[in-house]
Formats: C-alpha cells, sequence, structure tokens
C-alpha cells in the first residue's frame, strides 16, 4: 500500500509517498514530474525494502519556498531533510535524471547518509556551453508560453518509441507536467544550469552503484550510463530495452526488477 504523507522537516514542508518497511531507499524524481513518477516501484516494493519518494522543492505538492534561487544542493539538502524529519540514519538513494543529479550532490554533501546509488537515466557531467543555451531558451518558453507548452516541447524526449505511442502513458506523463507550476519548474531549470561536475566523484564512490537507462533514452543516452559505470568501482550496468529517458514508468517491471535484485545485492 502507497501511504501519503506531508512532513514538516526543518526546511519546510515536504510531502512524500511511502510503501513497505525496512531498509529504507530514497528515490528522487525527474524533471518536471513529481514523487507520482514512482508509483510503479512503490506498488512493486520489494520486502524488507521502504520506498520513500518526496516530491522535490517546488513540484507536486511540496511548496517552493521563499529562496528566489535554487541550486541542486538546496534539493540535497531537503533530502537530507527528509531523512532527518524520518529518522532515517542511512538509505540507498536512488534518482531518475535530475533526481540523478540531487543523488550525486547528496553523496557528495552527506557520504555517510547513502549505502547504495542508483543513478537512472543521469550523468554525471555539468552542462556544457550548449546545454546551457538550450536550459535558457527552455526557461523563457516556460515563463512565456507556459507548461502546456513545455510539456509539447518535452515529450517527444522524454518517451522512446513505443511508450510515445502509448496514449494513456503519454497522458500520464503530460498531467505530471502541467500539474507543476512555472515558478518551480524555472527554479529547477536554473539549478540544472548551475550544477556542478560529478565526474571527479564517481572514482570516490565507495558504496555499491546501480546505472540503469533506458535502451532508447535521447536526453542521457546509454553512453553516459556506460560512462559512469566505468568511472564507478562497484557499479552494474542495465539497459532496458525498448524504454526511453523515462525507463521507470516506460518498463516499469522491468526496472522494479533491476531495483530489486540490486537491492537484494547490495545488503
Ligand atoms: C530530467 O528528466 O530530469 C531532465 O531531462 C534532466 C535534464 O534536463 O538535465
Amino acid at each position: 500500500m502507497i501511504h501519503e504523507q506531508t512532513l514538516d522537516t526543518r526546511r519546510g514542508r515536504i510531502r512524500c509517498l511511502q510503501a513497505g518497511a525496512g531498509w529504507p531507499v530514497l528515490l528522487i524524481h525527474a524533471f518536471p514530474l513529481s514523487a507520482e513518477m514512482w508509483r510503479s516501484q512503490l506498488e512493486r516494493v520489494p520486502d524488507g525494502w521502504r520506498l520513500i519518494a518526496p516530491d522535490t522543492r517546488g513540484f507536486g505538492a511540496t511548496p517552493i519556498g521563499d529562496a528566489p534561487l535554487l541550486s541542486i544542493d538546496d534539493y540535497a539538502a531537503d533530502a537530507q531533510a527528509v531523512f532527518d524529519a524520518l529518522e532515517v540514519e542511512s538509505a540507498v538513494v536512488g534518482g531518475l535524471s535530475m533526481g540523478g543529479y540531487v543523488a550525486l550532490a547528496l553523496h557528495r554533501r552527506a557520504p555517510e547518509l547513502v549505502t547504495g546509488l542508483v543513478l537512472a537515466d543521469t550523468k554525471a557531467e555539468a552542462d556544457t556551453a550548449e546545454g546551457r543555451g538550450a536550459r535558457r531558451k527552455m526557461s523563457e518558453l516556460v515563463r512565456t508560453k507556459g507548461m502546456a507548452a513545455l510539456a509539447d516541447s518535452m515529450l517527444p524526449k522524454l518517451l522512446g518509441d513505443a511508450a510515445g505511442r502509448d496514449l494513456p502513458l503519454v497522458a500520464q506523463v503530460r498531467r505530471m507536467i502541467v500539474g507543476n507550476t512555472v515558478e518551480g519548474t524555472d527554479r529547477a531549470i536554473h539549478a540544472m544550469l548551475g550544477r556542478p561536475d560529478s565526474t571527479p566523484n564517481l572514482a570516490h564512490l565507495s558504496v555499491p552503484v546501480l546505472v540503469i537507462v533506458g535502451a532508447e533514452d535521447q536526453l542521457t543516452p546509454v553512453a553516459h550510463s556506460e560512462a559512469m559505470e566505468r568511472a564507478t568501482g562497484r557499479s552494474q550496468l542495465v539497459v532496458l530495452p525498448g524504454a526511453g529517458h523515462l525507463s521507470s514508468l516506460e518498463a516499469p517491471e522491468a526496472f522494479s526488477i533491476a531495483l530489486a535484485n540490486f537491492l537484494r545485492s547490495s545488503l
């Protein structure tokens, strides 16, 4: 069963979905979605594990707060506040795409909290100059045309071929995107634009790492995942056939099996 809870943390209110009981796993969602994207994994929570999926600040039902600017480290500090509010001492931390940037930032800030990492459809590098230019254009699009226009421009790149033809799934992703605010989305665009390069940290990861990616991911293609796997010591790479960038939504069963196998092997 999935429980929804709004935590009163030292960094403000943070809504979380949770399922299961046992060793904790924190799952951080992609941009510009919400914790809702993890429902399939929460429904298949492996025995002996507790999955915790917060809405990142400014997304879903977590308020944006007062800070005029946000960094990826702010989102990581929020994740630390979730640990404290739930009295969790350490957890496997997983993130998909932007969630992966936050997971790497959390490990950089507080390695003692992280017993394993799941890096899904993400990359360790900072944005290139070209990537930063594309983010500025995206910021302008969302501020001038709103969330529906952002959904229109992102959807073809978020999903692989089969998922792109799966109209209920397309509608589900679109609902998650348009359910978010321009303000929260724009803060995240700038947070991603300014994020540091995590590549040098990969070689120092001493925890087990699952690198997982959709074979058809256009936004963070498989080559990024292969590079992360090569750069980390105790890692395994799983490529999900037929899935694009939102692999946990597009191949929910295969993703959940890979996660459960990894969690078992990480004990
Ligand atoms: C995401 O899915 O979180 C975004 O594609 C990440 C990014 O734009 O770098």
